[in-house]
């Protein structure tokens, strides 16, 4: 096979250092466990053996497909110990094949074909993004000690197979809020090699709000100096009491632009758009703290140390200055983020303050508008037509529906799928994030043994898993307009990264799947069965992750409705729910859980799991319906 297609082509060279590469088993078939599950894998006879591939060819025009092969090279150095210099001239040899391809338009930007034969592991794309997600399903198919930051012993070699792959999505979304709690340039760049390994494409930033402003602003030296800052409190967060006059604010950190460009950067060599979101026109005490002319009442503001529920304070949308300053950050922001696309925010911004505010009331008098939903959607229009104007497209959350829809305007639907529906059918681009199963602040076990999460929700993997980001309400037409899905992490309760990990590692795995995987191709059950696998390479990394559910995970079939039928999940596979409508403590003669129950409230339904002829322990569960 010729994969020269008249490309000028240069090869790295693997030296094997290590004394105990060996190969030995005669088993044939192998199971894979790639996550997300790609869209066909044909699983051959025989392996691929490391020693025997030494050499990695690549195309020498594209700097992509030259950071792709560094990445592979250093992920493979580290932990199999080979030394890899580059050649020119040994594309015969070559035991590795990265190969762009033009006829293959049909993979699309980011498909790819992985072919492993016992001489060859050959990968074939359209495009640079498809080669770096066929080295991520290459990457799977090694032992799990190929994850290692240090040099590991194991049997160096992958199974030979063929696979097709490209993804459902072309928005494939993870969310970090680094202002309720900071976390450092190092950590933000480990939590995108998480994305990386999910081949998640955009890595949205929310990078300011009430609790701390965390993007250096050169024209504001202020949001910085003063507003990435907040008195330290020990309290759970939302009995924190606010600052007091006089109290040093001693908890926090930002980002300077160097620290965004860098991550940016970082970014992209592993193909993830970085997406800011600035938030506006609530969510500023922090701006305010530091500018409090840019608010409706020029008070005194501290930056909030924790819970701020109701929020009370907006900003001054009658105020031409404060306009103005919205527009001075977002120019530097456009400026560090390449992306297409800046996140305004616009989530729970409670108006109170612009009723009262003479200068708010005379913009919307100036504007002939109705009332204040309306002057949030003027002031959302008027920042969207200067991001467009620097040739960006504006993404806000579902509320800048209320009060109608910028004209450009990406609509993120998390407090349920009825905005991105709305949104939809007026032909806006929506990002499906609901609050219902995508947010990862949420428990993932019984609440009452796992560290204090956001309310007393609970999202076990599998019912992330079950989301399905396509409303079936939508016409063929309509459907094109779901970009994908994203689940967010809210940090109020994550006050350190390695919590961030066990908080997002696990789940993140099941969004990865239902962003790339195609629907007929999503399985619970064999999804259960390769994470396990991927908890192995979570332990080689040195990644915190929670094992799922341990609990019945009980709740109507329609969350938002609460009534209706009720369904009972387990995060385990080849296990059975025993359940009791009237009180007693379920046994395995109970009633087996087989369809969705219909109940009569007042009921408490309690249920266990049992799992190879054994009740397990803390599986019992009992809910309360009043
Ligand atoms: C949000 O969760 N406030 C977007
Ligand atoms: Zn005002």
């Amino acid at each position: 096979m010729k994969y020269n297609h008249g490309i000028q082509l240069f090869a790295i060279i693997a030296i094997i250092t290590g004394s105990t590469l060996i190969s030995c088993s005669k088993k044939s078939k192998h199971e894979i466990n790639i996550i997300p599950a790609p869209l066909s894998i044909k699983i051959a006879d025989g392996y691929f053996a490391l020693q025997q591939a030494n050499v990695i060819h690549l195309d020498n025009s594209n700097h992509n497909v030259e950071n792709i092969a560094q990445y592979f090279v250093d992920k493979l150095s580290k932990s199999t110990g080979l030394n890899f210099t580059t050649d020119n001239n040994l594309e015969e040899e070559a035991g590795f094949v990265l190969q762009l391809d033009e006829t293959l338009d049909s993979l699309g930007q980011e498909g790819y074909i992985l072919n492993v034969d016992k001489d060859k592991v050959l990968i074939t794309a359209f495009k640079a993004n498809g080669l770096f997600y066929g080295i991520q399903s290459l990457l799977q198919l090694f032992p799990p000690q190929v994850e290692a930051n240090t040099v590991r012993q194991s049997d160096w070699k992958i199974p030979a197979v063929s696979i097709m792959d490209k993804p459902r999505f072309a928005y494939r979304g993870m969310h970090l809020d680094v202002s309720r709690h900071f976390f450092t340039k190092q950590e933000v760049k480990q939590y995108i090699d998480l994305l990386a390994i999910n081949k998640i494409n955009k890595f949205h930033w929310h990078l300011t709000d009430d609790q701390g402003w965390r993007i250096e602003i050169k024209k504001y030296p202020k949001l910085t100096e003063i507003g990435a800052w907040r008195v330290e409190r020990t309290e759970i967060w939302h009995n924190r009491p606010e600052a007091k006059e006089g109290e040093k604010a001693t908890y926090g950190g930002f980002y300077t632009q160097e620290d965004i460009k860098e991550i940016v950067a970082y970014a992209a060599h592993r193909f993830i758009e970085v997406i800011p979101e600035i938030d506006m026109p609530g969510h500023m005490v922090a701006v305010f703290a530091a500018y409090p002319e840019f608010s409706c009442d020029n008070e005194t503001y501290r930056v909030i140390p924790g819970g701020y529920w109701p929020p009370r304070d907006i900003l001054c949308v009658g105020n031409d200055s404060s306009l103005m300053f919205v527009k001075d950050v977002l120019s530097e922001v456009m400026e560090l983020f390449p992306s297409q696309y800046v996140h305004i925010g616009g989530d729970e911004a409670v108006k109170t303050k612009w009723e009262k505010c003479p200068k708010c009331q005379q913009r919307i008098k100036q504007h002939n508008l109705a009332n204040e939903n309306e002057l949030q959607s003027w002031f959302i229009s008027d920042v969207e037509q200067f991001v467009l104007a620097h040739g960006k497209r504006m993404i806000g959350w579902d509320e800048i529906l209320e009060g109608g829809l910028a004209p450009e305007a990406t609509v993120m639907s998390w407090r349920g799928t009825e905005g991105g529906i709305e949104a939809a059918k007026m032909g806006h681009d929506v990002i499906m994030t609901p609050y219902s199963h995508l947010y990862l602040d949420y428990a993932q076990d019984n609440p009452a043994t796992e560290p204090i999460a956001m309310h007393d929700n609970l999202t076990t993997l599998e019912r992330v898993y079950s989301y399905e980001p396509m409303p079936a309400e939508l016409t063929k037409e309509e459907q094109k307009y779901i970009l994908g899905a994203q689940a967010n992490v809210w940090t109020e309760f994550m006050p350190n990264y390695k919590h961030v990990e066990y908080m997002a590692s696990s789940r993140m795995c099941a969004l990865a799947e239902i962003v790339w995987t195609m629907p007929e191709k999503k399985d619970y059950e064999s999804f259960r069965k390769r994470i396990e696998e991927r908890w192995k390479r979570f332990d080689e990394m040195g990644v915190k992750y929670s094992k799922g559910s341990t609990i019945v995970d009980i709740r109507f079939e329609n969350a938002e409705s609460k009534k209706g039928k009720v369904r009972l999940s387990t995060d385990y596979i080849n296990a059975s729910i025993y359940y009791t409508l009237d009180g007693s403590e379920p046994t395995p003669k109970s009633l087996i859980y087989t369809k969705l129950i219909d109940v009569e409230k007042p009921i408490k339904i309690r249920a266990i799991i049992v799992k190879d002829q054994q009740i397990l322990p803390n599986s019992l569960t009992t809910k309360l319906f009043e």
